[in-house]
């Protein structure tokens, strides 16, 4: 089924110049970039972007750090583009996450994952609205 998910590349991976690399893997899936835009995130954007985490010990930090520089958000589309790109994208914690995924090849730390991906196609529909209030492309 043809669905849209949303992708969050962190400061930590703009900061990196993972642009390219991330994006690049996306394309290579046969997935296709239906938005793209680098954005300093509001904080409350953020806030509502993680609402699900509000009560969770890490949620100051990790809105700190989504705010703390450029980041990039994309949405993607494509059969079944949910689950390929969480798959993709590998375990929250690049400890666990496989060899192979962009946060089991690319990162160490899960405060510097790298990406964000929508869980579920729920999630994706809200999360897009969010970032792409002016809809895809
Ligand atoms: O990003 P993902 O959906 O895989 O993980 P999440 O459980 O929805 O958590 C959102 C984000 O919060 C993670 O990607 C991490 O950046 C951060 N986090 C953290 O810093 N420490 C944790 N123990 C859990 C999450
Ligand atoms: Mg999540």
């Amino acid at each position: 089924m043809e669905e849209t998910t949303l992708v969050l590349i962190k400061p930590g991976g703009v900061g990196r110049n993972l642009i390219g690399e991330i994006t690049r893997r996306i394309e290579a899936r046969q997935l296709r970039v239906s938005g793209l835009k680098l954005v300093r995130a509001e904080r409350g954007t953020v806030e509502q972007h993680y609402d699900e985490h509000r009560e969770r010990p890490f949620f100051k930090d990790v809105c700190d750090y989504l705010t703390s520089g450029p980041i990039v958000a994309m949405a993607v589309t494509g059969t079944n583009a949910v689950k390929a790109i969480r798959t993709m994208m590998g375990a929250t914690n690049p400890l666990e996450a496989t060899p192979g995924t962009v946060r089991g090849d690319l990162a160490l730390t899960i405060d510097d994952n790298l990406t964000h991906s929508s869980s579920d196609p729920e999630a994706a529909a809200r999360e897009l609205a969010l970032w792409f209030p002016e809809g895809t492309v």
